[in-house]
């Protein structure tokens, strides 16, 4: 399959196949990551630059492993320390970083939309690291990747997300990557926190964890994003562990073999227990590991870069 996009702006308009060209490269990878020496020469010669307006420590250092790995050269910017301290707007911020030559621009932002509006006002690669409550679509293809890789397929499973669905930029790239592909998803969290529109995605939306766990064969427990809330949506966060935390009494109603995930940062002892945040069955960091892989598969693919077995 030919790679024809410039930029990744989210999941919504990505196709299944392409989704699974994204894995397969994501596959090829994978086996980099295996060798003595993990560097391969494919985006020699390119520059990626991490323009992160929000903070972040899986998605920005994993990007800049990945560029790493396939030998691009990477810079961090960060705003904290940058211009916009200054009253330096994001376009202003962006044009200036393209006008250095980047052929890649990761962008996170706490505004939805921020990615597809620089995409609409530079010339470089964009790719949405995570803007505001809209999108994560690495975040959606590394979940696909981590769930493929220990159930070996993704048809036919019930995936339960639970906890701030509202805000949740995860939820809404999952919604495309999990169940564009076939999985049975079921959305849980208190009810100001699950929109009943979010029926409409074909997901079953419930406040009763209990139901959602059942039978489950992934529990996907969302952090409660205190920081985008404008208001109380629950009592207290001790209430809210009790309601929709996850512990063994709640587990125990999933398959046997059901595997637990989290996007991170854990809100430890509020949407998880410390006891399963680490179990075996927790593919947390698994979920780490594969982000490595599938940001190496994204910069490759829009950068064009030469064969990974160089
Ligand atoms: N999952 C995720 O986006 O984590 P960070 O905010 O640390 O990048």
């Amino acid at each position: 399959m030919e790679w024809h996009r410039r930029h990744v702006l989210g999941l919504s308009d990505f196709r299944p196949e392409e989704m699974e060209f994204v894995i397969d490269t994501a596959r090829s990878m994978e086996e980099v990551l295996t060798r003595d020496i993990k560097k391969v020469p494919a985006l020699r010669g390119k520059t990626v630059v991490n323009l992160f307006f929000e903070a972040s420590t899986r998605t920005r250092t994993s990007f800049e492993i990945a560029g790493k790995r396939l030998s691009a050269d990477v810079v961090n910017f960060s705003s904290g320390t940058s211009s916009v301290t200054k009253g330096e707007t994001l376009l202003d911020t962006a044009r200036n970083i393209e006008a250095m030559k980047p052929n890649i621009l990761v962008v996170r932002h706490s505004a939805s939309g921020a990615p597809l509006f620089l995409s609409r006002h530079v010339s470089c690669s964009i790719i949405n690291a995570g803007d505001g409550a809209n999108e994560h679509p690495t975040q959606g293809l590394l979940d696909l990747y981590t769930i493929l890789k220990v159930k070996g397929k993704i048809a036919g499973l019930k995936i339960a997300l639970v906890g701030d669905i509202l805000h949740s930029r995860v939820v809404r790239s999952d919604l495309h990557s999990l169940g564009r592909m076939g999985a049975k998803l079921w959305l849980c969290g208190p009810a100001p926190l699950v929109p009943r529109e979010m029926e409409r995605t074909g997901a079953i939306v419930t406040s009763d964890i209990r139901e959602a766990v059942r039978g489950a064969d992934v529990i996907i427990m969302l952090r409660i994003q205190l920081e985008r809330q404008k208001t109380a949506y629950f009592p207290s966060l001790r209430e809210y562990s009790r309601m929709f935390g996850l512990n063994r009494d709640v587990f125990s109603l999933a398959k046997d073999d059901a595997v637990i995930m989290h996007p991170g940062p854990i809100n430890r002892g509020v949407e998880l227990s410390d006891e399963l945040a680490d179990c075996e069955r927790s593919l947390v960091l698994r979920q780490v590991e594969s982000g490595v892989a599938v940001r190496m598969a994204l910069l490759y693919l829009l950068a064009g870069g030469s064969h990974v077995a160089h």
